[in-house]
């Protein structure tokens, strides 16, 4: 099959329809609540397709893992689509300094640059190494939720989901909590490289005015403070993340100073909203089915097995973008080289090829095999602690709260690049909904 004749797929009527729903969610992501009949349609029908965007969907597991590990499907190229537009000739050179410090990361290099920077930032996020983090993680949550005091109602959202991986990352980079709130705005500006990136191709939906100058003062900002914070810090002989990346630069070229100041921002911000994120869509979920909530409340060790189904039912990284730099083939499809790629992971984590009654939220089903963290050389290097965030948080949220309710029937998401609320809010007793 050619690219051309798949294009022509988008001429049978159910699927031009599947398609159109589809990519008026991708354009924008606050245009409905609930993406998942979507994907399901479109899974259905044609789980590889060429989309009236102009990029390749893949919305079945099988694929989705195959594309995801493929060498031919560049994050890195995906990437500069992403985010060069931010930073073009005649900007400030802070600006283009601070994105190329960001393409200079893990997340968007290929190998075998990727392997170099991924052993070393790796080193810091073992199982073991994340275990020892415990303790720590447990005594942060339950300071935050003794912040909630006597509240009948509270945003669960801002007062516990965004508080705690912020407080967590803040205590193991040794960087100053006092400054989570900028970490918010860069978030926003990095945020929208990715999610209005396709706008400048003009066949999405129109930027709003100002997000690209927002965008750029953000990421500006945040290498400025990241390269700063090092040179304040060196020669300190910290045990904390931030000492030890920058012994790694100062031990010779393993990690020079552009690098090391975009790992630092891509620790902060990557695992700042996914965790937020993850802590609010599971608890929605556990209160949307409150049957669950009891199921945890009455039975913690269950903690873990609902990370990872609130991780497949509704992950907070909704799909990851590659470029192919070769033709190939997928899912029966001819990919060109240069073509786009979007790995639908959240579409994929309910295939029910491989999950049966994939739309049943059931914190016992005991099956880790999600796509949220996505898999092959790119795999999220900070899951260990984003699982033991996850863990410690709902665990301790079902327990100190047995009898908590949803505060609205209504969600609405940002439009962004994942699957994140506006708000959450939540009361504590039946009595005060009412
Ligand atoms: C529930 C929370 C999280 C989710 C859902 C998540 C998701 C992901 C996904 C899907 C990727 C791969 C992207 C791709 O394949 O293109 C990724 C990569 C990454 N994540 Fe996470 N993440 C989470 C938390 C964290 C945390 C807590 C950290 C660290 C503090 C972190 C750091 C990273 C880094 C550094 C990468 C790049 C890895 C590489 O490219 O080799 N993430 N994450």
């Amino acid at each position: 099959v050619t690219a051309d004749a798949t294009y022509a797929g988008l001429r049978d009527p159910a699927i031009r329809e599947a398609d159109a729903a589809l990519t008026a969610y991708l354009a924008d992501t606050s245009s409905t609540d609930d993406p998942y009949p979507l994907y399901a349609r479109i899974r259905e029908l044609a789980p590889v397709h060429r989309c009236s965007l102009g990029y390749w969907v893949v919305t079945d597991y099988e694929t989705s893992v195959t594309a995801l590990r493929h060498p031919a499907l560049s994050r890195e190229r995906a990437a500069a689509v992403q985010f060069r537009w931010l930073g073009v000739e005649g900007d400030p050179p802070e600006v283009i300094q601070a994105i190329d410090s960001w393409l200079a990361t893990i997340l968007n290099r290929d190998p075998p640059e990727h392997s170099r920077l991924r052993a070393l930032v790796s080193r810091a996020f073992t199982p073991r190494a994340v275990t020892r983090w415990r303790e720590r993680t447990e005594t942060i949550v339950d300071g935050i939720i003794d912040g909630v005091g006597d509240r009948e109602s509270f945003d669960l959202l801002s007062d516990i989901a965004y508080p705690v991986p912020e407080a967590v990352i803040a205590d193991l980079m040794g960087v100053p909590l006092a400054d989570h709130e900028l970490w918010k705005l860069w978030m926003v500006g990095i945020g929208q490289g990715a999610t209005f990136s396709r706008s400048v191709d003009g066949d999405a939906a129109p930027m709003p005015s100002g997000v690209r100058e927002r965008a750029q003062e953000s990421i500006r900002l945040a290498y400025q403070y990241f390269h700063d914070l090092v040179e304040r810090r060196r020669g300190e002989t910290g045990t904390d993340l931030l000492s030890l990346l920058i012994q790694a630069e100062e031990d010779g070229d393993r990690l020079s100073q552009t690098e090391l100041v975009g790992t630092l921002i891509l620790l902060v911000l990557a695992g700042h909203e996914t965790t937020a994120n993850l802590i609010a869509n599971g608890v929605l979920a556990l209160l949307r089915n409150p049957d669950q909530w009891r199921l945890l409340h009455e039975h913690p060790e269950l903690a873990g097995g609902a990370v990872e189904e609130v991780l497949r039912y509704d992950g907070p990284a909704r799909g990851q973008p590659r470029i192919a730099t070769e033709a190939l083939d997928l899912g029966g499809h001819r990919i060109e080289a240069g073509e786009q790629v979007m790995v639908i992971v959240n579409a994929a984590n309910r295939d029910p090829a491989r999950f049966p009654e994939p739309d049943r939220f059931d914190i016992t089903r005991g099956d880790g095999g999600h796509l949220a963290f996505a898999t092959g050389v790119h795999y999220c290097v900070g899951a260990a602690l984003a699982r033991l965030e996850g863990e410690v948080a709902l665990q301790r949220l079902a327990e100190r709260f047995p009898d908590l309710y949803l505060g609205s029937d209504t969600w609405t998401y940002k439009r962004s690049h994942g699957r994140n609320l506006t708000t959450l809010p939540v009361v504590r007793t039946a009595a005060a909904m009412l």
